[in-house]
């Protein structure tokens, strides 16, 4: 059925991409993390990644105002990564109100400031359809994860019953500016096991659980 989704085109200006992404991101950090804590919905659909999150070594990436941080942090030796600043201003306060510790800092997918094999998890949610390159994002999260390590992604997709809700909040993720990907095939290039599940949004929104082969 894939091949006749009709996948994005990833912009041709990558560094213009980001850079607009960012700037939106430094608008709405504050009502963002509002939405995150009063939206049930998306709470829940962040929640499935935690019985997947192995250890000891955990790095979210894209944490946003870190709600999923909040959740498991404490139990793992745990880094966290974003481009917004805002963002990892917002996710750090809410980490530091709650007493839990992880090393946040800045930064971009595409140039992750850690050494090959470093983790057992990396968790990201509801952000690889906002990066522009997904070679070179995927590529990164491969280098950086451990061989026999898990990824942890949950993000847009298709729903594979082609549905017409499901297919309908597709178009809106479109609107908002999300870059649809084939993610199975791109784990599968990238030498992952996985597997995938539609966790909501009526089909659209899809739950991967990817090991790095050893
Ligand atoms: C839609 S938010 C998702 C936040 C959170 N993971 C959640 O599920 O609510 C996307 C996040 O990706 C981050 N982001 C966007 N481009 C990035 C990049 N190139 N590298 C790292 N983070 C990026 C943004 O700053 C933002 O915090």
């Amino acid at each position: 059925m894939n091949e006749f989704l009709n996948y994005s085109s990833e912009p041709a200006d990558k560094d213009a991409f980001t850079k607009g992404l960012d700037r939106a991101y430094g608008l709405i950090a504050r009502p963002y993390d509002i939405g995150v804590k009063l939206l049930p919905v998306w709470k829940t659909w962040l929640k499935r990644a935690i019985p997947h999150i192995q250890g000891p070594r955990v790095l979210e990436v894209s944490f946003g105002t870190g709600f999923l941080l909040t959740q498991y942090a404490g139990r793992f030796n745990t880094d966290g990564i974003d481009y917004n600043e805002k963002m990892v201003a917002v996710a750090s306060a809410n980490l530091k109100r709650k007493n839990i510790a992880a090393r946040l800092r800045q930064g971009n997918v595409e140039s992750l400031p850690y050494e090959h094999d470093t983790f057992d998890c990396i968790v990201s949610t509801m952000a690889f359809s906002g990066y522009p390159d997904g070679q070179c994002a995927m590529s990164e999260l491969h280098r950086v994860l451990r061989p026999g390590g898990r990824l942890v992604l949950i993000d847009v997709e298709y729903p594979a019953d082609g549905n017409r809700l499901g297919m309908g909040v597709m178009r809106l993720w479109v609107g908002l500016g999300d870059l649809i990907r084939d993610l199975g095939k791109l784990l599968h290039e990238f030498g992952f096991d996985y597997t995938e599940e539609e966790i909501g949004g009526f089909g659209s929104v899809h739950l991967y659980v990817a090991t790095k082969r050893s």
